[in-house]
C-alpha cells in the first residue's frame, strides 16, 4: 500500500510537471505569436523610406548624419527591417544639391531630412508637400524655410542649432583678456552665417570689442583670407559656417603661423585646432532630428504644428594643446567644467 502510494505520488508529480510545462510553453507560444502578429501588422503600415541630404562633408555634419540614423533607430525604425535610408552628399555644389533633391523625391521618399541650411533649402525648393525635417539649421525663419519657430505652418519642421553667441564671446574675453579686435570669418553664400555674423557683431560691440568681417566666396579663398585677417585681429571667431568648417585644417594652419587664437561655434572645430567654444553636441542634434522624423512618419506629429526644436544649453569645450601652443593660461575654474579635446598644435 505504502509503496503504491509513493508510486502514485511520483506519477502525480510527473503529471503536474508535464501539465505546467505544457501550459507555460503554450503561453509562451501564444505570446510569440501575438507579438509576431503585432509587428507584421505594424510592418504593413510602417516600412518607410527616408531621403537624407547632407550639404557637404565636415566632422560636424558627419556626426549629425550619424545622429539622425541613431534617432530613427531609437524610435524603432530599423534599417533593413522597416526602414530604408537613401543618403546623398551634395559636396557644397548647388547644382548637385538640386539634382539630388529631385532624385530623393522621385525615388519615393516618405520624408526628407536636410543636414545644414543649403541642403534644407534645396529640398524645400522641390516640394511643398512631402514632409521635410531640418537637421541643424541655424535660423530657419531667416533662411526662408518656416514662417514661425513655434508654428512652422507648412511641410517643414526640425532642429535649430542656434549658437550661444554671447556666452562664446564672453568666453573669448575670459581666455584672452587683452583682446580688442575680433575678426569674423564666414562664407558669403550661407544664410545661416549671415544671421550669426550680425548677432556676433552686435554682441561684440556690447562687450567692448571692435569687429571686422572677413567673408570668403568659396573654399578656395579660405587660406588667403585667413593670412590677411591673422595680421589684423587679436582673435578669429567662426560661426556655424559649413564652408569654413570644411576648410578648418587650412584655417588652423594659417592662424597658427601668427599664433592667432580661434574661437569657434562647434566642438568639432575645437577638436580640429580651435581654442575653445560653448557649443551644442553635434551628434545629439542629429538624434533629435531623427526622432522628429520618426514621429512625423508615424503620423504622431505634423510639421505645420510641430515647433522647431532648440537647445538651451551648450558645453564648454577647450583644446588644451592649442592653449599651450598659443601660451594661453586657462583659468582653473574654466577647466573644471570643460570638456577637453585634443588637437593640432603645430
Ligand atoms: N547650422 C549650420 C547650418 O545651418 C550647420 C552646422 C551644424 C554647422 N553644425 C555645424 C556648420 C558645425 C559648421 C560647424 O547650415
Amino acid at each position: 500500500m505504502f509503496k503504491n502510494k509513493g508510486f502514485i505520488f511520483t506519477l502525480a508529480v510527473l503529471f503536474l510537471v508535464l501539465v505546467v510545462g505544457f501550459f507555460t510553453e503554450g503561453k509562451q507560444q501564444a505570446k510569440t505569436t501575438s507579438s509576431i502578429t503585432n509587428t507584421s501588422d505594424a510592418d504593413a503600415k510602417t516600412s518607410y523610406k527616408v531621403g537624407l541630404l547632407q550639404f557637404v562633408s565636415h566632422p560636424a555634419l558627419d556626426q549629425i548624419t550619424a545622429g539622425v540614423r541613431e534617432g530613427l533607430k531609437e524610435s524603432g525604425l530599423i534599417e533593413g527591417e522597416n526602414l530604408e535610408i537613401v543618403f546623398q552628399n551634395g559636396q557644397a555644389d548647388q547644382s548637385k544639391l538640386t539634382t539630388m533633391s529631385q532624385q530623393l523625391i522621385n525615388q519615393g521618399s516618405d520624408i526628407l531630412v536636410g543636414i545644414a541650411t543649403p541642403a534644407a533649402q534645396a529640398l524645400a525648393n522641390q516640394t511643398n508637400e512631402l514632409p521635410i525635417i531640418l537637421g541643424a539649421v541655424t535660423d530657419p525663419v531667416g533662411a526662408g524655410l518656416v514662417d514661425n519657430m513655434e508654428k512652422p505652418g507648412a511641410n517643414i519642421t526640425g532642429v535649430s542649432d542656434k549658437a550661444p553667441v554671447l556666452e562664446q564671446l564672453k568666453l573669448a574675453q575670459e581666455l584672452l583678456p587683452d583682446a580688442k579686435k575680433v575678426g569674423i570669418l564666414y562664407s558669403s553664400a550661407e544664410d545661416n552665417s549671415k544671421y550669426q555674423v550680425a548677432e556676433a557683431v552686435k554682441i561684440a560691440k556690447e562687450l567692448g570689442l571692435s569687429t571686422e568681417e572677413f567673408s570668403v566666396p568659396s573654399t578656395n579663398e579660405v587660406s588667403q583670407v585667413v593670412q590677411v585677417m591673422a595680421q589684423q585681429v587679436d582673435f578669429i571667431y567662426i560661426p556655424l559656417d559649413n564652408i569654413i568648417a570644411n576648410a578648418m585644417p587650412a584655417v588652423v594652419n594659417e592662424a597658427n603661423k601668427l599664433k592667432v587664437p580661434i574661437i569657434t561655434s562647434a566642438d568639432t572645430m575645437v577638436a580640429e585646432g580651435g581654442l575653445a567654444t560653448i557649443g551644442i553636441n553635434q551628434f545629439s542634434i542629429g538624434v533629435q532630428a531623427g526622432k522628429m522624423a520618426a514621429s512625423v512618419l508615424r503620423g504622431e506629429a505634423k510639421p505645420a504644428t510641430t515647433p522647431i526644436y532648440t537647445f538651451t544649453e551648450g558645453d564648454l569645450i577647450l583644446n588644451e594643446k592649442q592653449a599651450e601652443f598659443l601660451q594661453i593660461e586657462i583659468p582653473e575654474k574654466l577647466k573644471a567644467d570643460a570638456v577637453i579635446v585634443g588637437g593640432d598644435s603645430k
